[in-house]
């Protein structure tokens, strides 16, 4: 049975997992929050999103999700996905700070577990440039090599709050990678578990921005990528 890490089990990492868990895997998850493990353990796990506590309990208690605050734990995934926080200081006032700190300690403790071209998939909302600037130098400095080591790719936020599970069904994720091999490898991973189509992008664009020039020019790009 297919091993898939997660990083940060909040509301998006514990949706995701219910969709993952229902289609078969097992999932690690790695959160520094102890506290979510152990609401688990003694019957008080809870969550507001529709469909998503039953197949959580149910999976951690047959075993197939397991709960670690260590990221030694993802050592034997097959991919790993990371949904943990950015935080933004002084937001309110208009012109906020990103505080990385917590962000490029989350990387710095993958740089230790990742090898043998392991797929790592951010859906983390971040500044672009984020993966090929700072999370491919933060690997670089531990000693990891993109293409060798790990493969990156990005998936952006297209679900909110409250009906997480139904978006995930119904709206097709979006995914890119570092180079044509990250890409390829985060297709077959995702298409696994989400509806998952890259051609859908110009459709989307279309009917969000009725951009018809831009629509096809984002067909064309597809046609290339699959
Ligand atoms: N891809 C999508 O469709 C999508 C949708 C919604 C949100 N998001 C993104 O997901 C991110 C998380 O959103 P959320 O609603 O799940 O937040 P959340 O606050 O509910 O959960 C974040 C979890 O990450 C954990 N965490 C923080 N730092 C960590 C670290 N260094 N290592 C391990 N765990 C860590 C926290 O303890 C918490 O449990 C957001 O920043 C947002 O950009 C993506």
């Amino acid at each position: 049975m297919p091993k898939i890490g997660l990083v940060g089990f909040g509301k998006i990492g514990q949706a995701l997992a219910s969709q993952i868990l229902e289609r078969g895997n097992q999932v690690v998850a790695v959160d520094i929050d102890p506290s979510i493990k152990d609401s688990l353990q003694d019957g008080r796990f809870e969550t507001s999103e529709p469909g998503v506590g039953p197949v959580i309990v149910e999976s951690f208690e047959a075993g197939r999700l397991s709960l670690h605050t260590e990221f030694a734990a993802l050592s034997h995934c097959s991919a790993i996905i990371i949904c943990v926080p950015l935080f933004v200081r002084d937001a309110q006032r208009g012109a906020g700070t990103i505080d990385f700190q917590p962000f490029d300690r989350c990387f710095a403790s993958l740089a230790d577990v990742v090898h043998n071209r392991i797929l790592l998939s951010l859906e983390t909302t971040v500044p672009i440039g984020t993966c090929r600037n700072r999370i491919t130098r933060i690997f670089d400095r531990h000693g990891k090599a993109h293409g060798k080591d790990y493969l990156l790719a990005f998936s952006p936020e297209r679900i909110m709050s409250n009906t997480m599970r139904e978006q995930l069904l119904s709206n097709p994720k979006i995914v890119s990678g570092l180079t044509p091999e990250a890409l390829d490898e985060v297709l077959a991973v995702y298409r696994s578990f989400f509806a998952c189509g890259s051609r859908q992008t110009s459709l989307l664009y279309r009917n969000c921005r009725d951009d018809q020039a831009l629509g096809n020019g984002l067909e064309r790009c597809e046609s290339w990528t699959g």
